[in-house]
């Protein structure tokens, strides 16, 4: 079986923050290899299934995100509450069609990011580990909402997408006037499994005192005052600079030439809703910048052919390519002999 198949069905991805499905019929859909999952509010229990129709395979959705009934617009099946309605249900004579259901995936919960997978084995906790799992609970909950959603095919093959975020060393090449003016610092990998966190810090002391001031218009929450990288094997990035807002970027495979990247913005809950406006301001330029940064990895990430990459480790390395060697290493156990 494939490397990308085997990791999508073995486990647990980041879809969204529960805040996008905070109502009933919210849904967010992505693509991976051939197939789309939707993740969706169903009268208050989220779920996510195959955007596929049980009759005769129509896509449900097709738009990224939006508030909408699950029907089919081919023959009009629809899915409520778990139960299938089917127009004409007493025709049906020469099938099981009591057994007619969405097909789903299974659902896992840390704090308020919603994960999928079809087949784990390991449940969500234990693939994350306690330490990361309560980090990302704390962020999920500082989280007021989404304010940025940001998706396209990204023109390259999913681990040298995912290998270009986990290394810090092409920032001034490629970054020049988006990131690389913090200055971040080398800094330090933690490890958390096949997960990680690369905190560092701000070199850029006037930027990060600007960025230090910005903390009174946020709720009082653990952030880290400096850059930080959550690494969530094998497909997901969340980053922050001071924890105003949190990037979620999901690079998941299409073939060999393609990943279907989706970047989220979300912002942190602010201390007084006097600070609305200002708040969205300040969204709004980050999420910009965010889109800059994407586009600059996207335009590099292109230029390096899939067959430049595997689970060996690259020849050549310098020390701040250690995430790559870890990450070739988790990725090796998944490839036949
Ligand atoms: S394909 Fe969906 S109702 Fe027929
Ligand atoms: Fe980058």
């Amino acid at each position: 079986m494939d490397l990308s198949l085997r990791l999508i069905n073995s486990y647990w991805h980041p879809l969204c923050h529960a805040s996008e499905l905070a109502e009933d019929k919210d849904f967010v859909r992505f693509n991976l290899l051939d197939f789309e999952v939707v993740a969706y509010n169903d009268k208050g229990t989220i779920i996510a299934f195959d955007n596929l129709c049980p009759h005769r395979g129509a896509r449900f959705f097709l738009d990224d995100f939006g508030r909408s009934r699950i029907k089919c617009e081919y023959h009009g099946w629809s899915f409520i509450a778990g139960q299938a309605k089917i127009p004409k249900k007493e025709e049906f004579i020469n099938c099981d069609i009591g057994s007619a259901a969405l097909n789903q995936f299974k659902v896992a919960r840390c704090g308020d990011f919603i994960f999928f997978s079809p087949t784990a084995e390991q449940n969500l906790q234990q693939q994350l580990g306690a330490e990361l799992v309560c980090r990302l609970e704390s962020i999920s909950q500082a989280i007021k909402c989404r304010s940025d959603f940001n998706r396209y095919p990204f023109e390259s093959y999913w681990p040298i997408a995912v290998e270009n975020a986990l290394e810090p060393d092409h920032i001034p090449m490629i970054h020049g006037d988006s990131l690389a003016p913090l200055r971040l610092q080398a800094g330090e990998n933690i490890y958390y499994g096949e997960n990680s966190i690369w905190f560092s810090p701000l070199g850029n002391n006037a930027i990060d005192e600007k960025l230090v001031k910005l903390g009174k218009f946020f709720e009082p929450a653990e952030r880290y005052p400096g850059y930080m990288s959550i690494y969530i094997f094998p497909f997901a990035m969340i980053s922050s600079t001071h924890g105003y807002s949190y990037s979620m970027q999901n690079f998941f495979p299409g073939d060999r030439t393609k990943t279907f990247f989706t970047s989220r913005l979300y912002q942190a809950r602010e201390s007084n809703p006097r600070y609305d406006e200002m708040v969205k301001s300040l969204m709004l330029s980050s999420a910009s910048t965010n889109r800059a940064v994407f586009d600059e990895d996207h335009t590099i990430c292109k230029r390096i052919p899939a067959k430049t990459w595997s689970t060996d480790n690259p020849k050549y390395y310098g020390q701040h390519e250690e995430k790559i060697i870890h990450f070739r290493q988790s990725c090796r156990r998944w490839v036949d002999d």
